[in-house]
């Protein structure tokens, strides 16, 4: 035996250190890069500050999936493949009138994952980036759809003259929105596009490595990003900063949650150890658009106060952590400031994510390799089948 293979064998396999695999890595990506010491992101080359507020959603999925930003002619044709698929299928449109019940997060994976129903192409006839022009153009149909039907409204019609962003508000509303409000959702959704490997792209890729489609990929994605610690907070962060209604009973709540051993949601990050620079762009995003008469202005200063006590509070909580503020704060600021109620926000990050996860199943799929890690076993291996009969309190 070689002395590299014996090293080998009797190398315990790796593990991180506090479980979640944390500062594991697990791909190789051209997609983002999050660098957490330095709070920066490069999305596809680019600035996250430059890209996010200039880029409509189609250039940004475009330069994702392609690695370059699209041509005129490219950049039409993207836009006419997502006006002919952002009409949902009847089957998926039926079963969203029987889900109106349903969570908006739930709707949306089974939505998603319904999207072949009652469609004739077979799996071998469809191409993995055709699967992705469907799904970005499909997710906000079907978030939209399932909204209205569960206020009991019928889903409005997409129309063919809207890009992707004012689509998406005139699904929801029945209004085309103006150039403004627009603007600041296509800010929002570029900015939270994409983000290094994340739990929910993680899942993505994992679904797409064993050989499957980026349908699939793209359901498991939603029930990964639905959970609390990942997409979920948002919603908890705005109702924070309702909770608290005025600057001044800021410290008394915050201090209160942090006493009760709850987490202050909007902050800290598992990557980041700085400030979320997304939050930057958000928050820039939500000036504008508040300015410009979108949203309350007393809830934009109310919620800038929070802020900053809710820094100085967790600094004195977890001296040794740095706990900063993170895009969920001001998503949920922008998106309040859009009209959008708060059981659309994670839904709406959904929207967003849907380029990146996409982008990710491209990615992986090219690499053709499947993600199977390791899991070191911590069971016992000296039990004996005992058959149901003879259990008894001693013996299972
Ligand atoms: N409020 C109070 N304490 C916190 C917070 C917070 N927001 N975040 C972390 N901590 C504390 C933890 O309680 C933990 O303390 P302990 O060591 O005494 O147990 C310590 O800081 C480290 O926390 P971890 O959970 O190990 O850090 P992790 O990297 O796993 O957490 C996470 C990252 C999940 C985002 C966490 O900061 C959190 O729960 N934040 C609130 C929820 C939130 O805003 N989520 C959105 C994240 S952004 C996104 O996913 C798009």
């Amino acid at each position: 035996m070689s002395t590299a293979t014996a090293e080998a064998r009797s190398t315990p396999v790796p593990t991180a250190p506090r479980g979640g695999l944390e500062g594991v890595v697990a791909a190789t990506t051209r997609l983002s890069h999050v660098e957490g010491e330095a709070g920066r992101l490069t999305l596809a080359g680019h600035p996250l500050a430059e890209i996010a507020p200039h880029a409509s959603c189609e250039e940004m999925a475009f330069l994702l999936w392609e690695d370059r930003l699209p041509k005129p002619d490219e950049l039409a044709e993207l836009r006419r493949e997502l006006v002919v698929h952002r009409t949902l299928p009847p089957a998926v449109l039926d079963l969203l009138r029987a889900a109106a019940g349903a969570d908006p997060m739930d709707a949306l994976r089974m939505g998603v994952a319904a999207l072949d129903a009652g469609t004739d192409s077979k799996p071998a006839e469809r191409t993995p980036r055709g699967d992705a022009v469907r799904l970005l153009a499909a997710v906000p149909s079907i978030v939209a759809a399932h909204h209205r039907l569960a206020a009991g409204l019928e889903p409005v019609a997409p129309r063919d003259d809207l890009d992707h962003a004012a689509a998406y508000l005139h699904q929801l509303t029945g209004a085309v929105p103006a150039p403004e409000r627009t603007r600041a959702l296509a800010t929002y959704l570029n900015t939270v596009s994409d983000h290094g490997l994340n739990a929910s792209t993680f899942t993505a890729r994992v679904i797409v490595s064993t050989g499957s489609d980026l349908v699939s990929a793209v359901a498991g994605a939603v029930g990964a990003l639905k959970g609390p610690l990942h997409g979920g907070a948002p919603g908890p962060a705005l109702d924070t900063v309702l909770e608290i209604g005025d600057a001044s009973r800021a410290e008394t709540v915050l201090r209160q949650k942090l006493e009760r051993g709850e987490r202050l949601m909007g902050f800290g990050h598992r990557v980041y150890r700085v400030r979320d620079p997304r939050a930057d762009v958000l928050a820039a995003a939500a000036e504008r658009l508040f300015e410009n008469g979108g949203g309350d202005r007393g809830l934009y200063r109310l919620a800038l106060a929070v802020e900053q006590v809710a820094l100085r509070l967790l600094r004195e909580h977890k001296p040794d952590r740095r706990l900063d503020t993170n895009v969920e704060f001001y998503t949920a600021l922008l998106l309040h400031g859009l009209g959008l109620p708060a059981e659309l926000f994670t839904p709406t990050f959904a929207v967003g994510r849907t380029a990146g996860w996409t982008a990710h199943a491209l990615e992986q799929a090219a690499t053709g390799r499947l993600i199977r890690p390791a899991a070191e076993y911590s069971g016992t291996d000296d039990r004996r089948w005992v058959p149901v009969e003879e259990r008894d309190g001693r013996r299972l």
